[in-house]
């Protein structure tokens, strides 16, 4: 989704900022643009399409001496909202003196009647966007002071922002102020850069501040001056980035995609480490922040999320039920508030969001909070907002997920859900023995998913006979059943192919009907309980002409006979299974998307992180 960055400092501004724009890609954009202070003037360059457009554009319009002169600047990368992603549209945009210039992310869910307004007093517009408007509402309150300019704008406002603001009267500082849409603000040496997201901070510094809601930032070089919207001051620590410059590189795979979903076992390994105790046949997760009596207290988990966590979050309803026999269910996060969700302080809310930056899941958050349910989350971005709002969880430790299609986090997730349930199936039903042998399996998870990683090229293989199809139909049961849903999700995303997963048992009651000879039938079909009414539903498809790949366990000869295709997953328990049936569904949905020579990290119309509703 949208994206800042911000510097000033003594570097070549344009270069800085388009580097830093570059580092933003992932989240995904349709459209960029640049300003930056020259010789007391502001100078915009924006267009439509990819930051390497904006550069080759900026590069050829201004002078060389642009480059070497200018140390002030912010710009942007566009996820559209208000209007298609034109170059008109684009940020940043300019208030009516073409003084000012301003970035934002988020939505101004008022800007219609403000427009209306300021055109009333004269104002004329550009775009469609709502940016613009507060751009001119700031311009509109400007009297030589433009913190105060800002300030008096914000309050007007209803809706989300991130934004930092830049003027040609006031060189030397840029304004920065965040609510719902976050800004953090890499300190340097003599140089301050501001961004919505810290892989454009980390090649200048690992010294940054988070904004909370309702911050104002008066930035130079040299200082960060935070205050609240009233002009009083307020306290940020400064904190370290715990990630480097070298996880956010593509580390000699062709794809983000594809060295995360190599990465697994890494990933998976840190996610567990130090969290599984066998002496007590449990697990330590001290940022739940609960004791053994609380967790024996809970009456019921609620786990809130959307896209790939909201299916690993299907995964965690399975397993507090199987191992903790805990009601727990799962609610899709846009939906929570408007539907009066019945909570009480016994009732555990688990917020998984890899970003931590999802606008639905932070307003579910809110509202449980609201409701007194014993909120945590479940974030991989250290210092993300739903992770600092609800104060306490666990992190994944997935390290950055670049690709926009979810892969690694989604394991992690998984795995870290299954150090739940155990955590709390001990205080209930699991023996110190059965919780034992539980954590030995989730251990094992790391070299599970590197067995199915050894199996690639034959993935690759696999994946030309599915490629050239329009539809493709995942089936599952039990904790394969958000599997399948993920799998087509994974599909979908960066194939463009229409992939649905279904229940397997419910394909008989309506998805049967758009079978035809040859439509592929993805099944995980691994031996769990419910495995030979699987190997039913597959035959009714197989009779109608549908092509079938299976996922199958290792040494299941007579499951592997029922496919037309298989790859294997070794043998394990039903709901760690999960795991390293959810990679085999990566691989194949990256090479389906390879083949068809689809975008794969940057996948059309989707954001890495959805900071709008
Ligand atoms: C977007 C991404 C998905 C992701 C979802 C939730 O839609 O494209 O890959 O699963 O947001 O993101 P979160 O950061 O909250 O897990």
């Amino acid at each position: 989704m949208c994206g800042i960055v911000g510097y000033i400092g003594k570097a070549d501004a344009p270069t800085v900022l388009i580097n830093g724009l570059r580092r933003l890609e992932y989240r995904g954009y349709d459209s960029a643009g640049i300003a930056i202070l020259d010789e007391g003037r502001i100078v915009v360059s924006k267009a439509p399409g990819k930051v390497s457009v904006l550069n080759e554009q900026a590069r050829s319009a201004w002078p060389a001496a642009r480059f070497d002169r200018c140390t002030t600047g912010i710009a942007h990368t566009r996820w559209a909202t208000h209007g298609p992603p034109t170059e008109v549209n684009a940020h940043p945009h300019l208030d009516q003196s073409g003084e000012i210039a301003m970035v934002h992310n988020g939505i101004i869910e008022n800007y219609r009647s403000l427009r209306v307004r300021l055109e009333a007093k004269g104002h004329q517009f550009h775009s469609e966007t709502d940016t613009e408007v507060l751009v001119h509402l700031i311009g509109e309150y400007d009297r030589g002071d433009l913190f105060q300019a800002v300030c008096d704008a914000l309050h007007q406002v209803e809706g989300t922002f991130g934004i930092a603001v830049l003027s040609a009267r006031e060189p030397g500082k840029i304004i920065t102020a965040r609510r719902g849409s976050p800004i953090i603000i890499g300190v340097g040496d003599g140089e301050t850069i501001i961004a919505s997201d810290a892989a454009a901070i980390l090649a200048h510094t690992q010294r940054v501040i988070y904004l909370d809601d309702n911050d104002i930032a008066v930035v130079t070089a040299e200082s960060v001056d935070i205050r609240d919207l009233h002009n009083i001051p307020v306290t940020r620590e400064i904190a370290e980035l715990d990630m480097d410059a070298a996880a956010a590189g593509k580390g000699g795979f062709d794809h983000f995609m594809l060295k995360e979903i190599h990465e697994q076992p890494d990933s998976l390994g840190n996610a567990i480490r130090g969290r599984l105790d066998f002496n007590q046949g449990s697990s330590v997760l001290a940022g739940m922040g609960t004791s053994q009596r609380e967790l024996a207290e809970l009456r019921r988990v609620v786990l809130i999320g959307c896209g790939t966590s909201l299916y690993a979050g299907l995964v965690g309803e399975f397993a507090f039920e199987d191992l903790a026999d805990i009601h727990a269910e799962v609610q899709q996060a846009a939906e929570f508030r408007y539907r009066n969700p019945i909570l009480g302080s016994r009732d555990l809310v688990i917020a998984i969001s890899q970003s931590g930056e999802t606008a639905d899941t932070l307003a579910a958050v809110r509202e449980a909070k609201q409701k007194g349910a014993f909120v945590m989350s479940l974030c991989n971005v250290v210092g993300s907002t739903i992770a600092r709002e609800t104060g306490r969880g666990v992190y994944l430790h997935a390290g950055p997920e670049i690709s926009v299609a979810s892969t690694k986090a989604f394991t992690c997730q998984v795995a870290v859900l299954l150090m739940m349930a155990l955590k709390l199936g001990r205080g209930r039903r699991f023996s110190r023995d059965d919780g034992m042998r539980f954590a030995k399996e989730i251990e094992n998870t790391p070299a599970l998913v590197g067995r199915v990683i050894q199996q690639n090229a034959r993935i690759a293989e696999i994946a030309a006979a599915y490629a050239h199809h329009e539809h493709a139909f995942f089936i599952g049961r039990g904790p394969m059943y958000p599997v399948a849903m993920e799998g087509a999700l994974k599909l979908k995303e960066i194939s463009y192919i229409h992939a649905e997963g279904f229940h397997a048992a419910e394909l008989k009651h309506g998805p049967i009907a758009l079978l035809v000879q040859g439509t592929p039938i993805i099944a995980i079909a691994c031996d769990i309980p419910g495995k030979s009414k699987t190997l039913g539903n597959i035959e009714e498809c197989r009779a109608r002409g549908a092509r079938i790949l299976g996922i199958v366990t290792e040494g299941d000869d007579e499951a592997a006979a029922s496919m037309d295709d298989f790859i294997t997953i070794p043998r394990c328990h039903p709901l760690v299974a999960t795991i390293p049936a959810v990679v085999a569904l990566q691989l194949l949905a990256y090479h389906i998307a390879r083949l068809r020579g689809c975008e794969i990290d940057q996948p059309r119309n989707l954001a890495k992180s959805v900071t709008v509703e």
